[in-house]
């Protein structure tokens, strides 16, 4: 079995110097030795990075109140098709059966995942259907053209490799999955932007280098559109979001109407042009890691998203902005004040007692305190965007 970094090594000789987006889906996905492959990211024992959804119960409680929520708008259709994009292990979808929200009797949840560890960990939390059951369950009614969804039978949860290839209307949720997506890397030269490839240097026993190559026409306009009006120094870099674009566009194929809510780091263009390269950054074992170009498929390699790329590759894709937020703003919207003042309750009444109510509530607080931290997990940013009538 080739490994990530032998394969990356392979292509390079076979096809020359290979785009940064290439380097990443390969370090990240490849089927026998890329970080996520091997079911590395997030968790808390044994995991690299921690997300809200691993933070505790508490975010799933709260994001079912927003499948409610959504539930509410599209007029509490049977079933409600909830897509959850980069679903990872499954913690947000059981935290969320856990809760039993208001449209579980309707609710067709699909976990896409492209590891096929993290989805074999998913089986674990969840009971799982065939995919098609969960999008399915339909019956052909007589003077319908399409088929009918059979009513009243969720929660039904099942887990799929990539997005599917079916039209619904309904919603897709993503946290943490857009800074994932692969992404090039430009860098301005002080005249024009050139495009940073990854290549092999063999005096040097086939160690990875950047080279540089003007950027294409299409990213030229776009990165200049991108950064008008800002000062720039030469040697600036910034994401190309090729990863990001693909994705809004499939999804925009796939749901009629609907949501999608995506949750990420993600900064404007000035301010990533302040961070330097800081915007790119790799991670393993809860700490930074090396350059993304060393210990391939041992690290994840992941970019703050740039709001403006976000929102044109959404636009795109046919959706509409509805709303754009922290993440800190958007769990008070959602009541974490009301869950968090409940859970002081049930540790001042239990505590002397320590019993496990008491401890959950404890729990809770402190969840509340790291989800809603503004300088870490409550500062990341939640979009809510709309595709339909
Ligand atoms: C940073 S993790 C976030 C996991 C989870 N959403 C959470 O918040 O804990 C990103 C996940 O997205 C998955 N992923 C990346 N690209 C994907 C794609 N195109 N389709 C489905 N899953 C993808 C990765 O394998 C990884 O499990």
């Amino acid at each position: 079995m080739a490994t990530a970094a032998e394969h990356l090594r392979h292509l390079i000789h076979r096809e020359g110097p290979i785009s940064f987006d290439r380097f990443v889906e390969v370090a990240l996905y490849h089927p026998d030795g890329g970080f996520f492959t091997r079911g590395r990211g997030a968790g808390r024992v044994g995991g690299d990075f921690i997300t809200s959804p691993q933070v505790g119960s508490l975010f799933g409680a709260l994001v079912a109140r927003a499948y409610d929520g959504w539930w509410d708008s599209l007029e509490q259709p049977d079933p409600f098709v909830v897509v959850e994009a980069g679903a990872g292990d499954g913690r947000l979808a059981s935290d969320v059966a856990r809760v039993k929200p208001r449209c579980a009797g309707a609710l067709r949840y699909l976990l896409v995942e492209r590891s096929p560890v993290l989805r074999d960990a998913q089986r674990e939390r969840l009971p799982l259907e065939p995919a098609d059951e969960a999008l399915g369950g339909f019956r052909r009614v007589w003077g319908e053209d399409d088929p009918v969804p059979a009513t009243g039978s969720g929660p039904v949860f099942a887990t799929i490799d990539e997005l599917p290839a079916v039209t619904f209307d309904g919603v897709v949720f993503a946290n943490e999955l857009l800074d994932n997506l692969p992404f090039a890397v430009a860098r301005w030269d002080g005249e024009r932007w050139q495009e940073v490839l990854v290549g092999t240097d063999d005096a040097d026993g086939g160690r990875f280098v950047e080279l540089l190559v003007p950027a294409r026409e299409e990213d030229d306009a776009a990165l200049r559109a991108r950064v008008h009006g800002i000062d720039i120094a030469p040697g600036a870099r910034l994401p190309i979001a090729r990863g990001i674009d693909d994705w809004f566009r499939r999804c925009g194929e796939m749901l009629r109407d609907g949501w999608c809510c995506v949750i990420d780091y993600a900064a404007t263009t000035a301010e990533l042009l302040t961070r330097g390269d800081g915007w790119l950054r790799t991670y393993a074992g809860h700490g930074r890691g090396l350059s993304p170009l060393e210990a391939v498929g041992e690290q994840d390699i992941t970019a703050d998203v740039a709001i403006e790329s976000l929102l044109q590759a959404a636009l795109a894709g046919g959706w509409r902005l509805i709303e754009q937020q922290s993440q800190a703003d958007w769990l008070a919207a959602l009541g974490i004040d009301e869950l968090v003042e409940a859970g002081r309750r049930k540790w001042r009444d239990g505590a002397a007692a320590g019993d496990l109510e008491a401890l959950a509530g404890r729990s809770v607080v402190s969840e509340a305190a790291a989800l809603t931290d503004r300088a870490g997990l409550g500062a990341h940013r939640v979009f809510l965007l709309y595709k339909g009538h």
